[in-house]
């Protein structure tokens, strides 16, 4: 895994971030988010899907486990993206049972928020996205726009495309 650091200093950073990402992706990638409640996860993954051209309403899946969106044909390969949050699954089995894996494509991305839900059912990701607040004190009026610390780990197959993320 080759580690990398940034530090997101507003949710227009986390946006950019999202793109530059995107740019790098290709169809089979599975990506895990990480972070606490309320780091970001989902709001990185909706910037993702707005990169790729998603333009419908991007929602958290807290509920459905799943959301999944059709990408329209552009200059990438991929699909479809596959969000998962997995806070919800009672045992890493549900994996399977709900039919889950069939969503790993090689025509897909795969986006998995509280991967660990899953242990040992998934495969290894292809990036690690891991969103960490950065003040412990957060005033109110900062919540919708306060910095994030980014760790990204990408797996050694995958490093060279992620070497070179262009943020502006
Ligand atoms: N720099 C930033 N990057 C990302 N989100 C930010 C940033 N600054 C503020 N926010 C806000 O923080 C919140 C992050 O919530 P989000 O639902 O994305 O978290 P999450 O990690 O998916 O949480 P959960 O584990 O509950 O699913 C959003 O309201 C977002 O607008
Ligand atoms: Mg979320």
């Amino acid at each position: 895994m080759h580690e990398q650091h940034h530090l997101l200093k507003n949710e227009a950073a986390t946006a950019r971030m999202a793109q530059a990402i995107a740019n790098c992706v290709i169809a089979g990638d599975v990506v895990f988010l990480e972070g606490d409640l309320g780091a970001g996860k989902t709001t990185f993954t909706r910037y993702f899907a707005r990169a790729l051209g998603v333009t419908g309403r991007v929602k958290s899946p807290t509920y459905a486990l799943i959301e999944s969106y059709e990408l329209p044909s552009n200059a990438t390969k991929i699909q479809q993206l596959h969000h998962f949050d997995l806070y919800r699954l009672a045992e890493p089995r549900e994996w399977f049972s709900a039919g889950f894996d069939e969503y790993l494509s090689t025509a897909a991305v795969v986006f998995i928020e509280w991967a660990e839900k899953a242990a040992g059912a998934l495969p290894a990701p292809t990036l690690v996205v891991q969103l960490s607040h950065v003040d412990e004190f957060v005033s109110d009026d900062e919540l919708n726009d306060s910095p994030r610390q980014l760790t990204l780990k990408v797996s050694d197959e995958a490093a060279g495309r992620f070497l070179d993320l262009h943020l502006d």
